[in-house]
């Protein structure tokens, strides 16, 4: 799976998503420390295809978390993390099966990379985007892939072998 690029200088405006959410009770929120079991939770049990538990727990154990929540009802519906694997680099990011394709994933999108704008980059990374997904990153913030980036910085993943 290649990695995209994202041009932070051309970012979208994210509050015009959150406002849309929050006309329907579903919150955006940087995430704090003490929810952090809760977060990792969530991420093992309601978020089925990959495994991000262990991305959302360094993004969790940085000051302030470099990670977003999203929530209705206090309850957590999805979250986005950046700065996990690599410096620069967007991911991962969720949002649970019932909640999909109501504007949640841009909202969370959005704002993490916005936060990585006012960090100072230019350009974001993400890192490992499926095919299922690039057209998701496309659509939202014109990410384009990089060229011959897979498998990239996750060849020395134990479980690839290589
Ligand atoms: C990817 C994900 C976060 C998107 O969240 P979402 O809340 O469903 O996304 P949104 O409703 O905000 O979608 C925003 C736009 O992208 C489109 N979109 C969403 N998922 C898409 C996909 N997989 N492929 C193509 N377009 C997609 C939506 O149709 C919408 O288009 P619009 O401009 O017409 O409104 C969610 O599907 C998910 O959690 N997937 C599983 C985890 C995963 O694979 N994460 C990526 C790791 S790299």
């Amino acid at each position: 799976m290649p990695d995209m690029l994202v041009k932070l200088y051309e970012l979208p405006e994210p509050y015009e998503a959150e406002r849309a959410l929050a006309a329907r009770g579903v919150y955006i929120k940087r995430a704090l420390a003490p929810d952090r079991s809760e977060i990792v939770r969530f991420a093992y049990t309601r978020i089925e295809e990959t495994q991000f538990a262990d991305e959302v727990s360094v993004a969790l154990a940085q000051t302030p978390a470099r990670c977003y929540i999203a929530e209705r009802e206090g309850r957590l519906i999805g979250f986005s993390c950046f700065e996990t694997t690599a410096p620069d680099f967007f991911g991962p990011i969720a949002v649970e099966p019932p909640e999909r394709g109501r504007g949640v994933g841009r909202a969370l999108l959005l704002r993490a990379l916005a936060t990585m704008r006012e960090m100072g980059y230019g350009y974001a990374i993400i890192g490992w985007a499926g095919e299922d997904v690039a057209a998701f990153y496309e659509r939202c913030v014109g990410a384009t892939r990089i060229p011959g980036s897979e498998p990239g910085i996750y060849a020395r993943l134990v479980r690839r072998g290589g």
